[in-house]
Formats: structure tokens, C-alpha cells, sequence
């Protein structure tokens, strides 16, 4: 699956087939000369954060759409999705008794891995698969679908924007709402590559930055981006990863046993996360307790209705997190947050329990442009299922 590139020796996954290499060549070039998105002083505070949150002094919570929109980008949207941190945080407080770092999957969450790269529409035609704003339109339609470089100009404005109102709460004395995303796209996160105060590369697309589960292959690309920036960052690990390369992942990406420098994002299923956590574990040792743990609930445990809607069961997102949490414990570390996908509209897209995924079909509400994201009332009973678990491990 790798593509037309530009830059890279090793193999990269997921990447678009650009349509014109040559306006990919131009607008590189464009993003380079610009100004980083974000500063090192707060990448290094953030990395501040996530080491409480490793020590079991902080609770985070990374929380946002699966895949942002730019037409989203607007103020007043970006105002609802803190408001939506705020509440989750009080939540959080309630049920935790610790801060929380609070993490948006936001400000440059516009590109997605996907499973197919083609997308059969009802009429029987085929279109590429939509991978993201930054990439292609979501609209199905071959035109729209086009992988379009001078789309990553527009990715760099909207989050821009986007930080521009993180920033402005920040400064007016709010609880900072940080930026993250999955560094999919190569040509992009290099482009924006700066100079950190000791000459490091900071990746300034945005402050953690993770590879997801497709892409966090030890000898390619993703990897070897992550292990080069001074960013904090994260990878995502699902069941198929094998335990040794866990290992091998936290040699390389946190040589210097720093804790806050990487968090590992475990989206095993609820199904096989004792197992399969358990080994990952066991295999790791004392290394484990270097890492940030996080449990991603959701990914893991995606499902198809009878109306052919993706969703998933908050039933089986607690059992997940409960499995997860009782895990980390036995090998003595700390669960030091939760990674969802969440919005604060009031949508239908994952449903309570297993009888409620047959007799809520179709969801009324959905309007995801990627995976099922809770609403905010499943977020905020999931936040607090997941700060009472961190709670436990926390005490044991
Ligand atoms: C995601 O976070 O939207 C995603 C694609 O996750 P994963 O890498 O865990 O599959
Ligand atoms: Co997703």
C-alpha cells in the first residue's frame, strides 16, 4: 500500500495516491515556509502533563471527533467542543478526585486510515474511499473524491484557526484544551517540522501527536517520524500487535525512559484485552511503568447494525475499560486515561446495549463522516466510568 511520495525511504502505509506530484512539490514547499502551528514551550508543558498523569496525578482525557471537518473549523463549534471538555472534566474531577489534561483529537484531525480504498455506492459505481478533508471531499462523488494536495493548505488553515480559539480560552484563564492527531499523512507532518529550543525537530502540526494501529509498524515510516520529533507522542496499539513489538516500540521511541514522552493508546476489544493486554504487559516489565496508558474503548469494539450504520456498544466500551484498568494494576501501573471518540452534538451514532443495536436500526442521528462518536451524555458516562477505574488502580 504505499504510494507516490516524496521524501521517504522507508515504507509508509495508508498514504494517498496524490493526483498531481507536482502541485504536492509546490504546496510542501508553501507549508515550509510558514509558521509553525505550535510553539515548543507548550509541547514541552504538555509533556509536563502527561508525566503527572504517568505518576497518577493527572487524569487525561482525549476526546474529539474521529474525523474533524473543515467546515467545522468555525469559533463557535470549536467554543462547544471546550465547553463539552468542560463538562467532561467536572465529571472527570467528581468521579477521579485528580486534575485532567484535557487532549482534543482536534486542530488537525483531517486525515484517516481506512480499510478499502474504494467505496461501492448504491447505483453500483465505485469511488475512491473518503480519507479525510485533507486528503478528499466526502461527497461521493469521483471529482470530490480525488486526492487533492492543495488540500493540505486548507488542513493548515482550519487548524490554525482552530488553535487560534484553543489559545484565546487559554489565555483568558480557562483549563487549556491541547491539540492531537494521528500523523498519517508524511509529506504534511515533515513540512511542518521546526526547530525546537535545542535544535530538535518539533513536529508543529500539532502537540501529541500518535500512529494509529495500521501504521505503527517498527521499520516504517510513522515510526521512524514519531522517534525523530521531541514532541510528545502516542501510538496505538489493537490485538494484533505482537507483545515483542510493544517492546521494541517503547525502546525506540523513549530511549531515555522519559516518562510523558510516550503514551501507549491500547484499543485491544473488550473481547481481548485481558488476554491480550496481559502479554503485552508481562513481556514489557519494568519498562511499563515508563509508559503512559491510556485505554482507547471504542475502537476495538466497532459493529455493523442492520441498516449497515458502524456503531459500538458503551455496555461493552465500561467492560473494556474495567478489563483494561484491572490488568494495568496486576503488573503495577496506573490507568492514566481514556482516548475517545465523542462530539458535543446531540447524535445517535453508538447506542447503550446489545438489545438496543437491533432495535435502534437505523440511528436517526448520524452524521459522523467517520466512525460512531458519542454524544455528550455517553461521553460524560463513560469519562466517569473510566476516572472511577483509573481511581482503582490508583489505590491498589
Ligand atoms: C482512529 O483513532 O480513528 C483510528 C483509526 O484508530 P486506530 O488506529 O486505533 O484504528
Ligand atoms: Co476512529
Amino acid at each position: 500500500m504505499s504510494s507516490t511520495h516524496l521524501l521517504r525511504a522507508a515504507m509508509a502505509a495508508h498514504q494517498p495516491e496524490w493526483y498531481s506530484l507536482d502541485l504536492l512539490r509546490t504546496v510542501l514547499g508553501e507549508l515550509a515556509g510558514r509558521p509553525g502551528l505550535v510553539r515548543p514551550a507548550a509541547c514541552a508543558t504538555l509533556r509536563g502533563e502527561l508525566s503527572r498523569a504517568g505518576r497518577g496525578e493527572a487524569f487525561v482525557v482525549q476526546a474529539g471527533d474521529c474525523a474533524e471537518r473543515f467546515a467545522d473549523a468555525s469559533s463557535g463549534t470549536t467554543r462547544r467542543k471546550i465547553d463539552q471538555f468542560d463538562a467532561l472534566t467536572a465529571r472527570s474531577v467528581a468521579a477521579g478526585g485528580i486534575p485532567v489534561v484535557r487532549i482534543g483529537r482536534i486542530a488537525g484531525q483531517y486525515a484517516k486510515p481506512r480499510s478499502t480504498p474504494t467505496e461501492q455506492l448504491a447505483d453500483g459505481r465505485s469511488v475512491p474511499v473518503y480519507r479525510g478533508d485533507a486528503v478528499n471531499g466526502e461527497r461521493p462523488d469521483p471529482a470530490d473524491r480525488r486526492a487533492d494536495p492543495a488540500r493540505l493548505l486548507d488542513a493548515y488553515d482550519r487548524s490554525a484557526d482552530v488553535l487560534d480559539v484553543l489559545d484565546g480560552h487559554a489565555v483568558g484563564g480557562g483549563e487549556p484544551v491541547w491539540s492531537s492527531h494521528e500523523a498519517l499523512l508524511l509529506e504534511y507532518e515533515e513540512s511542518l517540522v521546526r526547530p525546537d529550543r535545542e535544535g530538535g525537530r518539533l513536529g508543529s502540526s500539532g502537540h501529541l501527536l500518535w500512529v494509529g494501529d495500521r501504521t505503527r509498524q517498527l521499520d516504517h515510516a510513522h515510526v521512524d517520524f514519531l522517534r525523530s520529533v521531541r514532541n510528545p507522542v502516542a501510538v496505538k496499539i489493537g490485538p494484533s500487535v505482537a507483545p515483542g513489538d510493544v517492546t521494541a516500540l517503547v525502546r525506540a521511541l523513549d530511549p531515555q525512559h522519559e516518562t510523558g514522552r510516550l503514551t501507549l493508546i491500547a484499543r485491544m476489544g473488550r473481547d481481548r484485552v485481558r488476554e491480550h493486554l496481559d502479554r503485552v504487559l508481562a513481556e514489557l516489565g519494568e519498562r511499563a511503568r515508563d509508559v503512559v496508558w491510556l485505554v482507547d474503548p471504542m475502537h476495538g469494539n466497532t459493529l455493523v447494525n442492520r441498516a449497515g450504520q458502524k456503531t459500538r456498544v458503551v455496555g461493552d466500551m465500561v467492560d473494556e475499560i474495567d478489563d483494561a484498568a484491572g490488568v494495568l494494576s496486576t503488573h503495577g501501573c496506573l490507568l492514566a486515561g481514556v482516548h475517545l471518540e465523542t462530539t458535543p452534538d446531540p447524535v445517535a451514532e453508538c447506542v447503550a446495549t446489545h438489545e438496543d443495536l437491533v432495535a435502534r436500526s437505523p440511528l436517526p442521528e448520524y452524521r459522523s463522516a467517520c466512525d460512531p462518536r458519542l454524544g455528550p451524555t455517553q461521553a460524560a458516562t463513560v469519562v466517569e466510568h473510566a476516572a472511577r477505574a483509573a481511581r482503582r488502580t490508583r489505590t491498589i
